[in-house]
């Protein structure tokens, strides 16, 4: 058996979960692909993304992939990602692996989009795993939420993701059904609201991250840590080099800028709706759907 894994992870969590996913993988002998498209303009900028894909990817019985839950819904890069997949069949398997990290306070639809995207990529989702991580807006606010996450818990959760989907995987009759139904856990009050309100309907009058230039130190930390390379030094200065609409307010810069040259105006939204990091949380931090009783 073989499996790639394609992530994308501003800040990192999600790519820590993959890179449980891989070794857990490998140490049942699996041979494992990793695909970040974190940075990688190959995939996030550029016209022949579909191309890249198809060259890069390698042949799998199984394909995991994940992204970070922003605004209630996957985020869109890693949404789009999986609208560029090569249909299943010849080399590539049908089954999927669909997996998120957030924050701990709503997955809402997330986990539903991805089955719903791959099921159009004829990939059916055998199963789908929530992983509960740091709150990456919170990063600053007096009680950060979630910060040691994703911890020992979540690393069990992956490993018996990893077993169920070798069972699953290797079964002989191959008629494995789509889990996808399993992935409507939220309450339906809160599917509705989020099919209705997109991720860009959340942020888009909050996508004006700017730099004030009389405190930038040039120190290119901005440059280095956005994941979607909105910034670049030109002609001596730090400038936004992106259209402002691609920025993915994942606050990366803010967090990082040691001169708090960055300015973001999600961040003070953001403070708000999470309370300064006291939000209630969702009550099942960490999943796999679906549960293990509702096995088929
Ligand atoms: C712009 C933005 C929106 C977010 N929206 C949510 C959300 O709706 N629900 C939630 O629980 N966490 C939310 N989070 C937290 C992230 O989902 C969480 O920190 C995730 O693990 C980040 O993954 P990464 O480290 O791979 O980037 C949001 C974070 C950002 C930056």
């Amino acid at each position: 058996m073989k499996a790639s894994i394609i992530v994308f992870s501003p800040s990192g969590h999600t790519l820590k979960a993959a890179q449980v996913f891989k070794r857990e993988l490998e140490n049942k002998n699996i041979g494992v692909q990793l695909i970040n498209i974190t940075k990688n303009s190959k995939y996030l900028q550029s016209s022949q993304a579909e191309r890249y894909l198809g060259e890069e990817l390698d042949e799998h019985d199984v394909l995991l992939i994940g992204g970070p839950v922003y605004a209630g819904h996957i985020e869109k890069n890693i949404l789009r990602l999986i609208e560029l997949l090569p249909e299943a069949g010849g080399k590539y398997g049908d089954l999927a692996v669909p997996f998120i990290t957030y924050g701990g306070v709503h997955s809402s639809i997330a986990l539903e989009e991805m089955g719903r995207y791959l099921k159009r990529k004829n990939r059916q989702s055998i199963l789908g795993v929530k992983i509960a991580a740091e709150h990456t807006l919170t990063k600053t606010f007096a009680k950060v939420i979630n910060g040691t996450k994703p911890g020992q818990l979540e690393e069990k959760i992956i490993a018996d993701a990893v077993d169920r989907m070798i069972s699953i995987a290797g079964r002989d009759d191959k008629k494995t059904k789509d889990a996808g139904k399993s992935f409507l856990y939220s309450k339906l009050s809160e599917r509705i609201l989020y099919h209705i309100f997109s991720q860009e309907f959340f942020h888009k009058k909050f996508k004006d991250v700017n730099i004030d230039l009389q405190k930038c130190l040039k120190c290119k930390k901005c440059i280095e840590v956005c994941p979607v390379n909105m910034f670049d030094y030109v002609d001596g200065t730090v400038k936004m080099v992106r259209d402002k609409k691609e920025c993915i307010l994942c606050a990366e810069c803010y967090h990082e800028c040691p001169a708090d040259a960055i300015r973001n105006p999600y961040m003070e939204v953001a403070r708000k709706r999470l309370k300064d990091g006291c939000a209630e949380l969702e009550k099942e931090q960490s999943a796999i759907y679906p549960a293990a009783g509702d096995l088929f």
